[in-house]
């Protein structure tokens, strides 16, 4: 495969899509989206969320030190894209139509719509210069009860969780839902006995 060389770029490298729910101080949610989410292990799994430059969302989180990543599926998207699109500190961001309920958990705005959603709690936070690293412990995790019921095939829940992926060249992505196999199928393929 002949290869060029670029600077620090992902793209094609898929991000899976969140939307980080705060509690602003009037009690009302706020909603933002986020790529830069993955996990980390101290004992039991957490979440390394990392946010850039200055907006409401870390506001909140800093104030609070907690908030909530909501999986974003396909059907979301729309409103994904604008609350990814839309300042939080512009009046009026959240004047539109959105359930949301408290965490079971933690005081945090939860998506009814979003099938998988983390109650974070901020444990640590690194500074650098444009961005804050957190680091989170898991309070709770709420789950479409469709998506625990081993009776439906992997595939057909990967269908219904749909999630969104996020490529940057300014493309969200849809998965295939096709398995390609279980961990493990080719451990032994590469040794002869
Ligand atoms: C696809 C997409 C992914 C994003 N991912 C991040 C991210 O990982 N980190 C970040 O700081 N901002 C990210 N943003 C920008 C925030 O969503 C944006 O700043 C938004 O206004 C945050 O909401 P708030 O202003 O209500 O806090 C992303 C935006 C889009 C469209």
């Amino acid at each position: 495969m002949e290869k060029v060389s670029l600077g620090a770029e992902n793209k094609f490298c898929p991000q899976t899509l969140f939307l980080y729910g705060t509690y602003k101080e009037d009690g009302s949610p706020n909603f933002g989206l986020f790529c830069w989410f993955s996990y980390c292990f101290d004992g039991e799994l957490g979440v390394m969320a990392c946010i850039g430059g200055e907006k409401l969302t870390k506001d909140r989180i800093r104030e609070t030190k907690v908030f909530s990543a909501n999986l974003v599926s396909e059907s979301m998207l729309p409103l994904a894209d604008y609350l990814g699109n839309t300042d939080g500190y512009k009046a009026g961001k959240m004047d539109i139509p959105i359930e949301t309920e408290r965490g079971a958990v933690l005081d945090v705005p939860v998506l009814k719509d979003s099938p998988w959603v983390f109650e974070l709690e901020v444990k640590q936070s690194i500074l650098l210069d444009d961005s804050e690293v957190l680091l989170c412990k898991i309070r709770n995790t709420l789950v479409a009860k469709e998506l625990k019921d081993s009776s439906i095939s992997v595939e057909e829940r990967m269908r219904m969780a749909a999630p969104v992926t996020w490529i940057g060249e300014g493309h969200y992505f849809s998965l295939n839902y096709r398995s390609l196999g279980r961990t493990g199928d080719w451990k032994d393929s590469f040794h002869s006995a």
